[in-house]
């Protein structure tokens, strides 16, 4: 009975075994699998995020110092996350400004992976200012309001690029709701902007300005436009 037990996987009739070797000559059938199979490692956290981050800030290093001390910070300040991992809650946020191409976008991917790297589980999001209002206008069969406050909870959200759209009433009430929850929340935020202060006030009005004065700390980035100076 044991032999028999022992030859079952082979004692297959012809049309099987010619439909095992069939497939294992295309590369697909669980023969071809054994044997390609890639030896399993565990995928980190830090792997997961690169397929979501944009490639061209897929190796971004977030090297400033207000950006390091911004994710130590972050990541020494966390309550615990899953499987006793650390995660994060409260925290102060970032406002990363300067002119086009200093590196804003960059060191914002280069704080989440920064991050990441250190073990500190986290959900997060992305999303330019320009994308949240095409995202969130009202059409059928969406729930923008449930995607606003997805974005409004989620424990680290990077704005990018805020004031660099046009704004209307709606764009102002919308981002003001936005920034509003995650100033009363303590949520840590990361935006960037091309605007200097004063012009943040005008074109985001004062109510989001203020908040942002108050729940930010500003980095500003100068220098050349780092595109240009690459193709050069
Ligand atoms: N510290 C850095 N090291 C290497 N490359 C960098 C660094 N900072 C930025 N870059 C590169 O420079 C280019 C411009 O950077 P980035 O897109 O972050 O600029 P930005 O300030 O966000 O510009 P914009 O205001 O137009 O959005 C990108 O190709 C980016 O990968
Ligand atoms: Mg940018």
């Amino acid at each position: 009975m044991t032999a028999t037990l022992t030859d079952a996987p082979n004692r297959r009739g012809p049309i099987p075994r010619r439909l095992d070797a069939i497939l294992a000559a295309r590369g697909i059938g669980p023969a071809a699998v054994g044997t390609q199979e890639p030896p399993s490692e565990p995928v980190t956290a830090l792997e997961l995020a690169d397929a979501r981050i944009p490639a061209r800030y897929r190796k971004a290093l977030g090297n400033h110092p207000q950006v390091t001390a911004w994710a130590e910070a972050i990541a020494a300040a966390g309550a615990p996350g899953p499987g006793s991992a650390p995660g994060i809650a409260e925290g102060p946020s970032l406002l990363i400004a300067g002119p086009t191409g200093t590196g804003k976008t960059h060191q914002a991917y280069g704080a989440i992976r920064t991050l990441l790297a250190a073990g500190v589980r986290l959900r997060w999001e992305a999303v330019t200012a320009a994308d949240l209002y095409a995202r969130l206008r009202p059409r059928s069969g969406h729930d923008a309001e449930r995607d606003l406050q997805s974005l409004a909870r989620c424990p680290l959200l990077l704005l990018d690029d805020l004031g660099a759209a046009r704004t209307s009433e709606w764009t102002e009430e919308l981002t003001y709701r936005l920034i509003n929850h995650r100033y009363e929340h303590l949520r840590p935020t990361l935006i960037t902007t091309n605007l200097p202060t004063d012009a943040l006030r005008t074109t985001l009005g004062d109510r989001i300005a203020s908040r942002l004065a108050e729940m930010t700390e500003r980095v500003i980035l100068t220098g050349p436009d780092r595109r240009r100076r690459t193709q050069a």
